[in-house]
């Protein structure tokens, strides 16, 4: 069955979204909305570098007769479920699925009760699915674990460390961990929730309620990394003593002990991996070594999603609700 396949958002992962789409066979691609006046109204393939393909990038307000051809949405605009409530009304409105790349609404029953109420109303009431995946959330800190204890007669607690080198990763994701600041104006941006990786309090709850530990609380600690040498990238020029990214912890903790461990290092020059850790019976300890490339898996999750959605229930899913995840033609 081809599918059809409108976007929301052509930033960089929208692009690369995009490319991806145009390689799978059983896709029809649509078109792409966006508010970007520096790229509404232009060829999608010129904006790709790739021939012209007579589609413009339409824009939001314009954007209904486009959604309402699409069976599925793949929604890429920004991180924060209040922001994005809107575009997911207008997606649903149109009868579209929707898979989206906010990182809030991989999981957001715990730290955004009642938008997630929202959203599912919103699902419901057009008879859509709306899916928020990704790598991280979605994937690298939470499905791997949680599929991987299907082998487990019990399990105590879990770790997973994910370190990425931001120093080949998009220049968005350079911006959100802080590249090239102040260590007082790193801290201040933490503070008022502009800078650090948005996403893994919703992995940890995600893992929580699947290991029966829903009871419990999360916290998570936000920290610089601070440059030890001079990094020049394609957009920053860090001087050491600079920040060059960020080590940020969430613990989960159930009566006193603490049962989850969700470590993420992103900075200039890492050594890119993937681990996680089950203590359980049997123990289960996996490597992905080099790392899961997010920017190139994200267009993939998120397409290869479009299927399992397409086939689901209407409401507000997560990946715990989706059939077994798998590449898709
Ligand atoms: N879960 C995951 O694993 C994962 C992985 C990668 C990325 N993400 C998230 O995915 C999102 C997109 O990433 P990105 O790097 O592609 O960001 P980006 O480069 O900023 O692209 C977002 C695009 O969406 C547009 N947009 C904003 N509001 C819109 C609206 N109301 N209607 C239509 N288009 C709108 C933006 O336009 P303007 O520039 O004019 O605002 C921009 O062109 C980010 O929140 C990112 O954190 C999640």
């Amino acid at each position: 069955v081809t599918l059809k396949i409108a976007q929301y958002g052509l930033g960089q992962i929208g692009r690369e979204v995009a490319r991806f789409a145009f390689q799978k066979r059983k896709i029809e691609y649509l078109g792409a909305v966006d508010v970007d006046p520096q790229i509404v109204g232009r060829d999608i393939g010129e904006l790709l570098s790739l021939d012209r393909l007579g589609i413009s990038v339409i824009h939001e307000k314009e954007s209904a007769p486009l959604l309402r051809q699409a069976d599925v949405t793949i929604h890429t605009t920004s991180s924060r479920l209040k922001g994005v409530i809107d575009q997911l009304m207008n997606i649903a409105k149109a009868g579209s699925d929707v898979v989206s790349s906010c990182e809030e609404l991989s999981y957001p029953f715990h730290e955004n009760p009642a938008l997630s109420r929202r959203v599912n109303e919103i699902a419901e009431a057009n008879g859509v699915t709306i899916l928020g995946t990704g790598v991280n959330p979605g994937f690298a800190m939470d499905t791997i674990a949680i599929v991987t204890s299907a082998c487990c007669q019990e399990i105590a607690m879990i770790e997973i460390h994910r370190i990425v080198d931001a120093s080949v990763r998009r220049v968005s994701l350079q911006k959100k961990i802080g590249v090239g600041m102040s260590k007082e104006d790193f801290i201040e941006k933490v503070r008022v929730g502009l800078i650090g990786h948005v996403g893994l309090k919703e992995s940890a709850w995600m893992l929580m309620d699947s290991f029966d530990w829903s009871s419990g609380t999360v916290t998570e600690s936000i920290e610089p990394v601070i440059a030890d040498r001079h990094f020049r990238t394609e957009h920053f020029d860090v001087s050491t003593g600079r920040v060059c990214g960020v080590d940020q912890t969430v613990s989960g903790q159930v009566a006193g002990r603490r049962v989850l461990m969700l470590r993420l290092q992103m900075y200039l020059g890492a050594k890119s991996l993937d681990s996680v850790y089950i203590q359980g019976r049997p123990p289960l300890r996996m490597i992905f070594e080099g790392g899961i490339h997010g920017d190139a898996a994200t267009p993939a999750i998120l397409l290869n999603m479009a299927p399992r959605v397409a086939e689901a229930s209407p409401g507000l899913k997560t990946m715990l609700d989706m059939a077994l995840p798998r590449i898709s033609g």
